[in-house]
């Protein structure tokens, strides 16, 4: 076993998500079983091992190969498809019609299937204690939270959920979702494969991810991404099985109950379709002062998405989930500095006000946008919601010195005093120090209470 120490020197997780992961960013190259440990604290941050007897990849790698894998697309960059599945059980998702926590698509499609990788789940623990015995003891503690019934290997289980991806060289992010501070397990069964190794650039590390091994670490902290992976036979494959535990399926109850409250769940909402007959789309604006991280919280709701750029009658874009439905539309672009709508001109808001009176609210569903450029009252009356992000003068002051913004102290009054002037009209506030994972969930429950009943 190879011991690699690795100094944290963390990234800027907005300007790297979604870019192309490359070897250069993680010059350490870890081809054999290694252990890699952070050089401050001398915790094990990441393991990359082989797998013994007790899982069998070969099979694992056959079961990938039979999976009907939904949404198959064509990705643009790399000529190959990217296709992955679920397994185990997922939790309530009002936003996509599922008020109660149920097991996976693959659980009733291919229950075989589903079957033989959680039946894996449990064996991939030992490593886990092995590496990493603190950090499992608690995630086990965790994990107690979940009834047994949502856990793969039940009462013994700590995981919740996996996902099996298909040849896949994803570009680079975080997971989100999980426990914090806690490991995911990764399977990996390849064959007529180089490349697709798997880059961590905030340890300079990237691991070569051979048949046959496991690879843990924390994925929610840690930045990471797939290399291109390039065919050297005649059927190159790269199946990746990685087990995680969803913190959301603490809110699940025992089965029956569970089917109970997702009935009911569905009967309000039928009422309440049956009541509403809506003219124009739901729209939701997240508002704030310069630093107050709209527009990385509005990023971490919208990446989870695939997004199409249009232009007219103004830059927007509409976001479809994994099945190809629109969830919504995103009003204006996305980039580094002046992203949303502050993309747009700065007469947009009559236009904006025209569309949404036109547009077809089903075909729509959802309006959401951030910005300063639509901050004021005339368009946020139209708003179904008007969030605030919340953060001290201080950590905004700091934010925006962080990022080099220049802004004078006068212009930043003024945004402030606009701010004050519009507090009538927020109905909901998110607090914008707390974890991205948790402003991602308020404003899921937002979206979920304006856009998808
Ligand atoms: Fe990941």
């Amino acid at each position: 076993m190879r011991h690699v120490e690795a100094t944290f020197a963390p990234v800027d997780h907005q300007a790297w998500r979604g870019e192309r992961a490359h070897r250069d960013h993680g010059p350490v190259l870890i081809d054999g079983p290694a252990l890699v440990r952070d050089a401050d604290t001398g915790d094990v941050v990441l393991a990359h091992v082989p797998v013994v007897d007790s899982i069998d990849l070969d099979l694992i790698g056959t079961a990938a190969e039979a999976v009907d894998y939904p949404g198959a697309r064509m990705k643009r960059a790399n000529g190959m498809f990217n296709r992955a599945a679920t397994f185990g059980y997922r939790p309530r998702l009002p936003v996509y019609m599922q008020p109660g926590c149920s097991g996976n698509v693959m659980n009733v499609e291919q229950p075989e299937l589903a079957g033989t990788f959680e039946a894996a789940a449990t064996l991939v623990q030992p490593y886990y204690r092995e590496h990493s015995p603190d950090r499992y003891e608690r995630h086990l503690e965790l994990a107690q939270a979940i009834d047994p019934a949502w856990r793969m290997g039940g009462a013994d289980g700590m995981f919740t959920q996996g996902i099996v991806n298909h040849t896949t060289a994803h570009p680079y992010h975080t997971d989100g979702g999980n426990f914090p501070d806690v490991w995911s397990g990764m399977l990996v069964a390849r064959r007529d494969t180089v490349g697709g190794e798997l880059v961590v650039p905030e340890y300079g590390v990237r691991l070569a991810c051979p048949h046959g091994f496991v690879v843990l670490f924390d994925g929610q902290r840690l930045m990471h991404g797939v290399t291109p992976i390039l065919p050297t036979g005649p059927l190159p494959r790269r199946f990746t099985v990685v087990y995680y535990a969803l913190s959301a399926m603490r809110q699940c109850l025992p089965p029956d109950d569970e089917v109970a409250y997702a009935q009911a769940a569905r009967t309000a909402t039928e009422r309440r379709m049956h009541e509403l007959t809506p003219d124009r789309p739901p729209v939701v604006y997240l508002i704030g002062e310069p630093g107050s991280g709209k527009s990385t919280l509005m990023a971490a709701f919208t990446d989870r998405y695939e997004a199409e750029a249009r232009t007219a009658p103004f830059a927007h874009r509409v976001l479809r989930n994994a099945d190809g439905l629109v969830i919504g539309v995103e009003l204006g672009k996305r980039r580094d500095n002046f992203s949303g709508t502050d993309a747009l001109a700065m007469n947009v808001g009559p236009k904006v006000r025209a569309w949404l009176a036109e547009v077809d609210a089903a075909e729509v569903v959802c309006v959401l946008g951030e910005g300063d450029r639509l901050t004021n009252g005339r368009f946020l009356t139209e708003c179904d919601a008007v969030v605030r992000l919340d953060v001290p003068e201080a950590v905004a002051d700091e934010r925006r010195r962080q990022r080099g913004s220049d802004q004078n102290a006068s212009w930043l009054k003024g945004r402030r005093t606009k701010l004050s002037n519009l507090a009538d009209m927020v109905t909901d506030t998110i607090d914008g120090t707390a974890p991205l994972a948790d402003q991602l969930a308020a404003l899921d429950a937002i979206y979920a209470r304006c856009c998808a009943s």
